[in-house]
C-alpha cells in the first residue's frame, strides 16, 4: 500500500505529516512512502534524511495520488480533485468550519479521518493531535507573550535596581492552559488561571499556578473533557467578575473553548481599557473569534496601550517538535487500521475499533460527522 505525503500549502504552515523517524517504523508495518520533494524543509528535515529513512520523494501529484494520503491541514479543493477515489485521507479538518471541504472529500469518494474527532479517552492519548499540538501552542504563546511584554517575568534583583515578578492570568485551563501556566511558571511568573471546569483547580495548583474563584452561579463541565455554554447570564457574570481581576494583570492568556462553537467573550473592550498600558493579551482562540472582541486574527495590535496577539497557528512556530508530535499521532492512528504481521491485502474495519469509528467523517462518498446542535 502506497502512502502519500504532500507539502502542506497554506500560508504559514510549516509542519510536515511524516518525520524521517515515522518514515521508518511505517516501512516496518510494510507501507511505500511517497514524500513531496521539499515537504520537510520548513520544518527542518530535508530530501536527503527522508530518502536515507527508504522514503520516495515525489511530486505532489504522485503523492496525492498513493491509496493513503497523510496532510496536517485540510487539503484546498484542488488538492482534493488529485486524491484518488476510495483512497483513506488523515489529517486535521477543522470539520466544525463553515465549508463545503467534507462534501467535496465525500464527492470525491475520500475516506477521511478527521484527527479533530479522536475521542479523549485514554487508549487515544497517544493519538490526540489536538492536544499535542495545543500542548506546543501553550508553550509558544507564553514565549510570544514574553517577548512582547516589556519586563522581565521573574523578579530580577540588580545593581542597576530590581524588577518585580511578571502577574500572568491564564484563562482556561485545557491542554494549551496548563502548559502556558507550566511554561510561565518555568520563566518565574506568577501565575492565575481560571476554568469553567472546577476539576481543573487541582491541575493549576499542581503546576505552581493559584486558582482564581469566581462565583458564576453555575458549573461549566460538559461531556468528554470540555466546557458546555454558560448561560446569558453566567457568561455576563464572568465577564464583570474577570475585568476585576484582570486588570491587577500584566499579561493574559485566553483559551477558552466550547467545541464546535464560536470563542466565548471573556474580556470585554471595557476589561482591556481596564488594563495598564503595556499590559499583553495573547488570545489563543483567535482562530474561533475569539476570547475577546478586540482580537485580530493573525495580527497584533495595540488597542487601548495592550498589546492583543491573535496568532492562530502557533504550532507552526515550532515546526520541528509539532511535526514530530503530529507525526507520531498519525502513526499510532493508521497503526490502528493496518493488518498484523505481513498482512497488506487491506486495512481492517474502520467500525472494528472506537477510536477510528468516531474519527471517521466521511465514509462511501457520504459525511458522518454531524455538528453538535
Ligand atoms: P481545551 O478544550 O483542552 O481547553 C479549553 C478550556 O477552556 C477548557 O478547560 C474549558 O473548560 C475552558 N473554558 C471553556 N469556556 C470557558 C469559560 N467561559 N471560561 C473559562 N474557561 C473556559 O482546548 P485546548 O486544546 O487547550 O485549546 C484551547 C484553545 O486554544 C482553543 O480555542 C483552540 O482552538 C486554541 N488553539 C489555538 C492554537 C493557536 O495556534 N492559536 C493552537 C491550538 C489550539
Amino acid at each position: 500500500m502506497k502512502l502519500g505525503i504532500p507539502k502542506e500549502t497554506r500560508p504559514g504552515e510549516t509542519r510536515v505529516a511524516v518525520t524521517p523517524d515515522t518514515v521508518k517504523k511505517l516501512r516496518v508495518k510494510g507501507l511505500e512512502i511517497f514524500v513531496e520533494k521539499s515537504a520537510g524543509v520548513d520544518a527542518h528535515f530535508t530530501d536527503d534524511v527522508y530518502k536515507n529513512a527508504g522514503a520516495k520523494l515525489v511530486d505532489a501529484k504522485t503523492a496525492y495520488g498513493s491509496d493513503i494520503v497523510f496532510k496536517v491541514q485540510k487539503p484546498k479543493s484542488d488538492e482534493i480533485e488529485q486524491i484518488k477515489k476510495g483512497a483513506i485521507l488523515v489529517s486535521l479538518l477543522d470539520p466544525c468550519a463553515d465549508d463545503d471541504t467534507l462534501e467535496r472529500l465525500a464527492q470525491a469518494g475520500v475516506d477521511t479521518f478527521a484527527l479533530e474527532l479522536v475521542p479523549r479517552i485514554s487508549r487515544a492519548q497517544s493519538i490526540d493531535a489536538l492536544s499535542s499540538q495545543a500542548n506546543i501552542a501553550g508553550y509558544c504563546a507564553t514565549i510570544e507573550a514574553a517577548r512582547l511584554y516589556g519586563s522581565f517575568f521573574a523578579m530580577m534583583m540588580t545593581a542597576a535596581g530590581s524588577a518585580k515578578p511578571t502577574k500572568l492570568m491564564v484563562l482556561g485551563a485545557g491542554v494549551a492552559g496548563l502548559q502556558a501556566i507550566a511554561t510561565a511558571r518555568r520563566l518565574g511568573a506568577q501565575v492565575f488561571a481560571f476554568d469553567v471546569r472546577p476539576e481543573v483547580k487541582e491541575e493549576i495548583m499542581s503546576l505552581g499556578g493559584k486558582f482564581v474563584e469566581l462565583d458564576l452561579g453555575e458549573s461549566g463541565a460538559g461531556e468528554g473533557g470540555y466546557a458546555k455554554q454558560l448561560s446569558k447570564e453566567a457568561q455576563q457574570r464572568q465577564q464583570m467578575l474577570l475585568q476585576e481581576e484582570i486588570k491587577k494583570m500584566d499579561i493574559v492568556i485566553s483559551t477558552a473553548l466550547i467545541p464546535c462553537r464560536p470563542a466565548p467573550i471573556l474580556i470585554t473592550e471595557d476589561g482591556v481599557k481596564g488594563m495598564r498600558p503595556g499590559s499583553v493579551i495573547i488570545d489563543m482562540a483567535a482562530v474561533s473569534g475569539g476570547n475577546c472582541p478586540l482580537t485580530e486574527a493573525d495580527k497584533t495590535a495595540v488597542k487601548h496601550g495592550v498589546t492583543i496577539c491573535g496568532i492562530t497557528n502557533f504550532p507552526a512556530l515550532l515546526p520541528t517538535d509539532a511535526s514530530s508530535f503530529y507525526a507520531r499521532n498519525l502513526f499510532n492512528f493508521i497503526s490502528l487500521l493496518l493488518k498484523d504481521g505481513d498482512d497488506t491485502s487491506g486495512l481492517r474495519e474502520y467500525t472494528e475499533d472506537e477510536i477510528t469509528a468516531a474519527a471517521l467523517a466521511v465514509h462511501n462518498g457520504t459525511v458522518r460527522f454531524k455538528k453538535p446542535n
